[in-house]
């Protein structure tokens, strides 16, 4: 598999602060990598140095083979959305795409640009001008406006927040339009439904590093450790407070994580812990009616994460 972004140990620091602390991460030709991290965690600072935006304070990485200190010779194969742009209020929207297209080198007819924008979700809004444009389609015409020239790797940053659900839908589907025509696409975003639904691996960053990285699955199925979350069913039902009095003499880890009535979610260790925990609660004299095994969803993985 061709590596088209190699990162190894890449940071970055504002003044007396670390938000990048070493990133390694390499992404390959054709998937859709999904990287993720609460608002502040690093990821626009991290798009900002692959694209060249701002400057990392050490550590390295390629772009389709092309090391950081000489990216000129493969800027044109890169498409970026950037989280804020610049737009040009005055323009019409098509008019803008047919700018910015030849800035990018980019031979389509104005048809080619009518039809990227319906592709985008910007259908009847073609000669409408960007300053009445809403927040929504400024963000649809950014996404247009990173698919031009045809590039290989396609970087969006934050592609759909703040977007409606039907927008929202329409870009995941234009993502994955565009992971079929062979490209390589690198999004961020701090909603984790988006990321899982389109992306063939996530990485989620916090405290400036790749804290977990996989696919969707991987993560949710907790691989890298053998914690157990349960859903449990017992009457009287088990409350955080219950639960701590009755583990207080316990010889194994028991932790509440929430309360899904009728059930209470517990993690423990390990499957050796899950079956003391239940000997120990039929044992305090709680009547179990039902144990089963939750799998995570990514929200679980990603607050762990922290
Ligand atoms: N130009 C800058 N100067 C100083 N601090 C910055 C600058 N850009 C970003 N930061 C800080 O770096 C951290 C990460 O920001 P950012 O990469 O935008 O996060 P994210 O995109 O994950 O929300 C934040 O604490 C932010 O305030
Ligand atoms: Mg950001």
């Amino acid at each position: 598999m061709n590596e088209v972004i190699h990162a190894a140990g890449l940071k970055k620091r504002f003044g007396s602060s670390d938000v990048l602390n070493g990133i390694d991460l390499t992404i390959y030709e054709g998937e859709v990598f999904g990287f993720i991290g609460h608002n502040g965690a690093g990821k626009s600072t991290f798009i900002n140095i692959l694209t060249g935006i701002i400057n990392k304070s050490g550590g390295s990485f390629t772009i389709m083979g092309a090391p950081d200190q000489n990216l000129d010779k493969v800027k044109s194969k890169i498409g970026v959305m950037p989280d804020i742009s610049n737009l040009y209020d005055q323009m019409r929207g098509v008019q803008f795409l047919h700018y910015m297209g030849k800035l990018a080198g980019d031979k389509r007819s104005k048809q080619d640009y009518i039809a990227l924008m319906k592709d985008v979700g910007l259908e009847g809004a073609e000669r409408k001008k960007i300053k009445s444009y809403s927040f929504g389609m400024r963000k649809k015409i950014c996404i247009a406006q990173a698919l031009l020239g045809n590039p290989e790797l396609i970087i969006l940053d934050e592609p759909t927040s703040g977007l409606d659900p039907e927008s929202a839908i329409n870009i995941r589907k234009l993502i994955t339009n565009l992971q079929q025509q062979g490209k390589t696409i690198l999004l961020t975003s701090h909603n984790l439904d988006e990321i899982d639904k389109v992306s063939d691996r996530v990485g989620i960053i916090s405290d400036g590093i790749i804290k977990k990285l996989g696919t969707p699955s991987e993560l949710k199925h907790n691989n890298t450790t053998n914690e157990i979350n349960a859903a449990i069913r017992t009457s009287p039902g088990l409350t955080s407070e219950k639960l701590a009095e009755l583990s207080a003499t316990w010889d194994f880890e028991v932790q509440f994580v929430s309360s899904k009535k009728p059930y209470s979610v517990v993690k423990v260790k390990d499957d050796n812990d899950l079956a003391k925990l239940s000997k120990e609660l039929i044992h305090s004299g709680i009547q179990l009616f039902e144990i089963r095994i939750e799998q995570q969803s990514l929200e679980d993985v990603f607050i762990n994460s922290k």
